[in-house]
């Protein structure tokens, strides 16, 4: 098998289905419980909030664990809006975010709010020419991904937020789901005041994200109950999902230093080989992107057939983002770069992750030359 649909989900890396074993066996009771397996319990919640601090170079009370991105985003947007609302009513995000932002945004323009959709440039990226000149006296958050899913655009989130610092009551939020573990960014540095994680898409379990929270940002709950997680998010704690996503994090880190240049390489050797294909057109911008995502359209094929074709032979990749890939139109992301409905209707996307090798880049020219082949002799 060959698994390049990471920006999907990841694997789970052995040592992290390991803990979640270990943890969700032994270490059952429930954290709010005052005896002591509950207390067992929330002191390994406690120490993996420590840990993903420590990574993030947050302070321990400043992560907050949830089921993952979408509902990372939801809080964060929504709870902004909410919190705020006397403030102002105006959002800006972009054209490009991934569907738990833009959707939430609708959401929340039908009830009164005011939703900047900022373009981005053939690369993918905003304008922070654009963001200035939509800031509004009314404006009260502005929601940016780090790392697209579709293109791997990166965007300037450091110039943005240095840029954002000097509107005090404006909240930054990134979605940074993509970028961890592939892409640094440093949340302090880049004046962030919320951020988005996803645990599966770093190789931990379904089911855990964590959602940064600058002190002194308040957000209106959306859940309300029992009050863990600082209010912001009440229900019993997924301790296990928790401990292994704090293990899934560190190991990512780990092998971020010891391996993103080998990730970039075989990026982009498939690159190199993508563009010698003469019916490859590639999508991904070659600056200014992730080391693991490459998009490209084949012009005339249908990407979903395609897509089943390289699935035959055990190559797994994606039309477009996992959530939207279902849905028959054309790519937004594409589509809000600029390209005609011939690309944005043709794309796959071939994501990466540490545990992929260079055989596996053979192999792939291998079978993506012959199911091309095959493809093309059909059609005629
Ligand atoms: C950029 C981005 N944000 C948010 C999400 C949603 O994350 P989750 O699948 O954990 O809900 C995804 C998932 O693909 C994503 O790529």
């Amino acid at each position: 098998m060959i698994y390049f649909d990471n920006s999907a989900t990841t694997r789970p890396y052995k040592e992290v289905v390991e803990t979640f074993q270990e943890v969700t066996t032994n270490y059952f009771g429930n954290p709010s419980s005052i005896h002591s397996l509950g207390q067992q319990a929330e002191k390994l919640i406690q120490k993996s909030r420590q840990i993903v601090a420590d990574i993030l170079n947050v302070r321990d009370e400043e992560v907050f664990f949830t089921s993952g991105g979408t509902e990372g985003n939801n809080i964060a947007i929504k709870g902004c809006a909410l919190q705020y609302k006397s403030r102002g009513n105006h959002i800006i995000t972009s054209k490009t975010e991934h569907a738990s932002v833009i959707e939430t945004c609708k959401q929340l323009e039908n009830f009164g709010f005011d939703v900047t959709y900022l373009d981005v440039n053939n690369e993918g990226q905003v304008s922070i020419e654009d963001l200035k000149n939509s800031i509004k006296d009314s404006t009260i958050l502005v929601s940016l991904m780090h790392v697209n899913n579709e293109v791997g655009t990166v965007q300037p989130i450091m110039e943005i937020g240095n840029y954002l610092n000097q509107f005090p009551k404006i909240i930054f939020h990134v979605d940074n789901v993509q970028g961890i573990g592939k892409v640094p960014l440093n949340l302090r540095k880049a004046n962030i005041d919320l951020c988005t994680l996803s645990g599966h898409k770093f190789h931990g379990i379904k089911g855990s994200g964590v959602l940064f929270v600058k002190n002194g940002i308040k957000l209106e709950p959306l859940i309300t109950g029992g009050m863990q997680e600082g209010k912001i998010r009440s229900g019993t704690e997924n301790v296990a999902g928790i401990v292994s996503l704090a293990k899934a994090l560190r190991v990512s880190n780990e092998k971020y230093t010891l391996h993103v240049e080998q990730l970039q390489e075989m990026k982009n050797e498939l690159v190199k080989y993508l563009s010698s294909c003469e019916d490859v057109i590639i999508n991904t911008p070659i600056m200014n992107s992730a080391p693991h995502i490459i998009n490209f359209s084949l012009p005339g094929i249908k990407p979903e057939a395609f897509v089943h074709e390289l699935g035959k032979n055990k190559v797994y990749v994606s039309t477009r983002s996992a959530c939207s890939s279902k849905k028959a139109d054309v790519s937004h992301v594409l589509s809000s770069m600029g390209f005609d409905k011939t690309i944005s209707g043709s794309s796959i996307r071939i994501s990466l992750s540490y545990g992929n090798s260079y055989e596996e880049i053979i192999k792939f020219k291998e079978i993506f030359n012959n199911s091309l082949k095959q493809f093309k002799q059909l059609m005629r």
